[in-house]
This record gives structure tokens, sequence and C-alpha cells, in this order.
């Protein structure tokens, strides 16, 4: 996989000048499953395959959970309170973190550090190939919500976020992938000192992908 994303899909990590590599939406699913079959395959998937999800599918998934639907306006795939767009997508494998880009549904690497281990104690989430790790982008929230107290951030970060999640497991079914959401074991403080979030950052819910086992 790694070969494979970085040649095609990256941005290289290094400190020198990214590698812009070629953009490939790949929105469009080769699945034939229904809103309605997606409807009825929605579960939480806790045992995954060991195998890395191929790029297509988990460029799909992720561009479910935050793409560009609208290319005229920068509509997403998922509404926003406030318009705030402060969720941002990461995903994390065996070989780094990547920050996956809306506008160009494309994955740009931040870290090489395979931090799935640390995400979450549950054991499964380690497991999984591929793990979505929610951001909320506190400063943009904030900024969007003009003069909103910190409980309403909070759950408006919250409540994006899980829109997000929810889309991935709809297009989880549809990609023949198993997801589950983790609130309560994920490991907030340790992700943010892993990825070196800036201050008032939120993470609101990580989320493992994978071919369920
Ligand atoms: C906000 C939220 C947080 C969750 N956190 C966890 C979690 O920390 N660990 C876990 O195994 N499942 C977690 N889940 C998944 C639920 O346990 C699961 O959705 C529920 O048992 C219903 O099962 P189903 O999704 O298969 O229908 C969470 C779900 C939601 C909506």
């Amino acid at each position: 996989m790694k070969k494979d994303l970085n040649r095609r899909h990256f941005l290289a990590a290094s400190a020198a000048a990214p590698v812009a590599v070629a953009a490939v939406p790949a929105i469009a699913s080769a699945s034939e499953t229904t809103l309605q079959q997606a409807f009825e395959g929605r579960q939480s998937t806790r045992r995954f395959g060991p195998a890395p999800v191929p790029d297509d599918q988990i460029l799909r998934v992720l561009w479910a959970a935050n793409g560009v639907n609208r290319p005229d306006s920068g509509g997403r795939t998922v509404p926003s309170w406030r318009t705030a767009y402060d969720t941002q997508v990461y995903l994390a494998t065996a070989e780094g973190v990547f920050l996956h880009v809306p506008e160009s549904n494309t994955l740009e690497q931040v870290t090489q550090d395979d931090i799935r281990a640390i995400a979450s104690d549950s054991a499964f989430v380690a497991r999984a190939p591929a793990l979505i790790v929610y951001v909320s982008d506190g400063a943009r929230l904030r900024e969007a919500a003009e003069g909103a107290d910190d409980q309403a951030l909070v759950i408006g970060a919250h409540v994006n976020a899980a829109l997000s999640a929810q889309n991935v497991y709809l297009a989880c079914v549809a990609e023949g992938l198993g997801t589950c959401l983790i609130g309560g074991a994920a490991n907030r403080e340790a992700i943010a000192q892993a990825l070196s979030l800036p201050e008032g950052s939120i993470v609101p819910y990580i989320q493992p992908v994978g071919t369920p086992r």
C-alpha cells in the first residue's frame, strides 16, 4: 500500500518541498449497493483482517466522510454547523498518518509514525489496517461560531464529526468494509500529542476501518 499511495496519491512527508502527486478523486464507487442496502447492512465491526484497505476504496470512504460534492461552492458530503468545516480527517495506517485534503480527495503524509496502538486501549483498533481520526480545528470552529460558548463548540465539533462517521459506516457497507465509531475508548491526549495538534483542537472520535473477519 505504501509504495502505491506514495507514488500516486500522497504528498511526501519530508521537510523538503512536498512531492506533488496526481489527484485520484475516485469518488464514483464501483459498488452497486443501494442506499436501502447500505442502511440494512450498517453495523459496528470489531474484528478486522490484516490486509491493507486498497487505495481507491479508502479514498471513496474518505470522500464520503468529508469530500467536496459541489465543487462550485466547495460544499461537502456532510453538513457543517455554522458552515465551519472544522472537521479534519486523518488516516492512520502502518505506514504513518495522512491528512485528507477534501478539495482534491488526496492524502498528505504528516508523520511516518504508526499511532494506531496509542490511539485507543481497545486492541481491535490497533489491529485495524486503517484508522480514521477526526480532529476539529478549534480556531476555525470558534471563528465560524462567533461568540458561541465552549459547550456549544464541543457539541458542534462532535456533531460534525459524527455526521462524517455515519457516512463512513454507509460507505463501508458499499465497499465491503467494516468500521466502528470509537468515542469513550479514544486516547485523545495521546493522539493530540502524536499529531502535534494545536491548542484548542478537539478529537471527537476515531473510527477503525478494515475488511471484516
Ligand atoms: C458516540 C459513539 C461512541 C461510541 N464509542 C464506542 C467505543 O468507544 N467502543 C466501541 O467498541 N464502540 C463504540 N461505539 C459503537 C457502539 O457501541 C455501537 O454503535 C452500538 O453497540 C450499536 O451497535 P451497532 O453499531 O452494531 O448497531 C460508539 C458509538 C457511538 C455512536
